[in-house]
């Protein structure tokens, strides 16, 4: 297996000046305090209340171009498919299917959210492990773009259902390079180890197999290593591996027409290093420039990522022996990424004379009944008191689409803001619907 070391970053923590200056969004203004695109997030909080996930549409434009011109600068023949499990609402899905954006979906309930997106099947990529048969009676009922298969017996299940079906599966196989990402253990996919894709020695003789099977066509490979990757080394590794398998097929005669590069470009949560899209489009362009392949890519994280914030409000700081806790009401089973990735986030506070106060170490953490339930811990903060409101950032991917109803506590409102317009996308879940389908047997009566 190849390894590259774990991005850890040891330096220190970005103060928040420097984290609302390392993000154009963002600004501080002395009377309405932290800005987003101008719009104040105390107004957006007296208007919708807390927690609250807030997004800058104009920051998923700007990441969506920047990285659509990186590919194109490297002039790469590449389709950008937002990968939807970063963030599946359907406003953020139009969004980037208005901007040129397909969609990888990993289930079908994501297929369909996609579809009622507006984006049709033809832009749709179909990833993941376990498709169930009802899931790829699905993926071709819509006419899919591609199926990523992950597994021989997923080829063989494929086959049948679309031979039963009268259709044919454009097919590519998810090879499994044996490269570690150097990310979370969590987040890696692309070692041998892992259940994703197929062995690297077994993909060249799958794919001859499935160029006979009836119901599919074999149009090319995919490859994905994992999430949050912060260095182009692994990347340039995995396809490194993946160009060598497409001229290792042509030449036994098979037709190898597309590469679907995978995700997983991380983002400075912390300040630390991170590889551009220019970077990613460089490792891509390295192994693929002259092999006249279609090339699909599958980001999620670094698209949204970003362009997204947590807004939330002190219920209380305690103070014990230990230190400051100071308790939000947002939790763990609204952003669960600290308490499943021990991810760091930066926080702000919102009023900006709270901003500027001098800083002490203080944990900051949900009213769950979890140990888990922490968003920060030791993280230099300055005097907060109870209704202060802070904002916990880059919580566009991986925030409210892994959202738990975990303490009875209902989803979050969701709210969009585009050029000074502050629209609820989501509307707070009202707490009744937390057991709307749920029965009490008649025996229980
Ligand atoms: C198959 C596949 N494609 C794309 C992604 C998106 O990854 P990211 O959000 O890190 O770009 C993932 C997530 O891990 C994935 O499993």
């Amino acid at each position: 297996m190849a390894t590259h070391a774990a991005a850890t970053f040891e330096g220190p923590d970005p103060t928040v000046a420097e984290l609302i200056a390392a993000r154009p969004f963002l600004s501080m203004h002395a009377m309405d305090g932290l800005l987003l695109d101008d719009v104040p997030l105390n107004r957006v909080a007296d208007e919708v209340g807390t927690p609250t996930w807030v997004y800058s549409a104009a920051t998923m434009r700007a990441r969506y171009g920047a990285l659509a011109t990186a590919l194109a600068d490297a002039r790469l023949d590449a389709q950008v498919h937002y990968a939807v499990k970063a963030n599946d609402h359907l406003a953020i899905l139009r969004l980037f299917s208005r901007e040129g954006a397909g969609a990888d979906v990993v289930s079908g309930g994501e297929l369909l959210r996609a579809r009622a997106a507006g984006i049709p099947g033809s832009r749709i990529v179909f990833s993941g492990v376990g498709k169930s048969a009802h899931e790829l009676r699905l993926a071709l009922t819509e006419d899919l773009a591609q199926i990523n298969v992950e597994s021989a017996e997923e080829l063989a299940m494929l086959s049948a259902i679309a031979a039963q079906m009268g259709r044919t599966a454009r097919v590519a196989l998810r090879v499994n390079p044996d490269v570690d990402a150097g990310t979370h253990a969590k987040l890696t996919t692309g070692r041998a180890q892992d259940k994703f894709g197929i062995a690297y020695t077994q993909a060249a003789a799958l794919y001859a197999h499935a160029a006979t099977l009836p119901g599919i066509r074999p149009i090319g490979l995919a490859v994905h290593i994992g999430s949050q990757i912060l260095s182009v080394a692994p990347y340039r590794a995995a396809y490194a591996r993946i160009a060598e398998l497409v001229h290792a097929l042509r030449a036994d005669g098979l037709a190898v027409e597309t590469v679907d590069c995978g995700g997983g470009l991380g983002i400075p949560y912390r300040g630390q290093p991170a590889p551009s899209p220019a970077a990613l489009a460089g490792a891509i362009a390295g192994a693929f420039h002259n092999l006249n392949l279609r090339l699909a890519l599958e980001p999620g994280r670094w698209l949204v990522g970003p362009a997204g914030l947590l807004l939330a409000s002190v219920i209380l700081v305690k103070q014990t022996e230990a230190g400051r806790f100071v308790v939000l009401d947002a939790a763990m089973n609204d952003l669960i990424r600290p308490a499943m990735y021990d991810a760091w986030h930066g926080i702000v506070p919102v009023s900006a004379a709270e901003a500027v106060g001098e800083a002490s170490p203080a944990d900051v953490v949900g009213p769950v009944c979890e140990p888990g339930d922490s968003f920060a811990r030791g993280r230099l903060l300055p005097n907060l008191g109870a209704n202060s409101r802070v904002a916990i950032l880059d919580a566009g991917a991986y925030g409210s689409v892994m959202s738990s109803a975990y303490n009875a506590r209902p989803l979050a409102a969701e709210v969009m803001i585009d050029r000074g317009d502050i629209a609820v996308i989501r509307a707070r879940q009202p707490v009744d619907a937390l057991w709307a389908h749920e029965h009490i047997p008649t025996f229980l009566e």
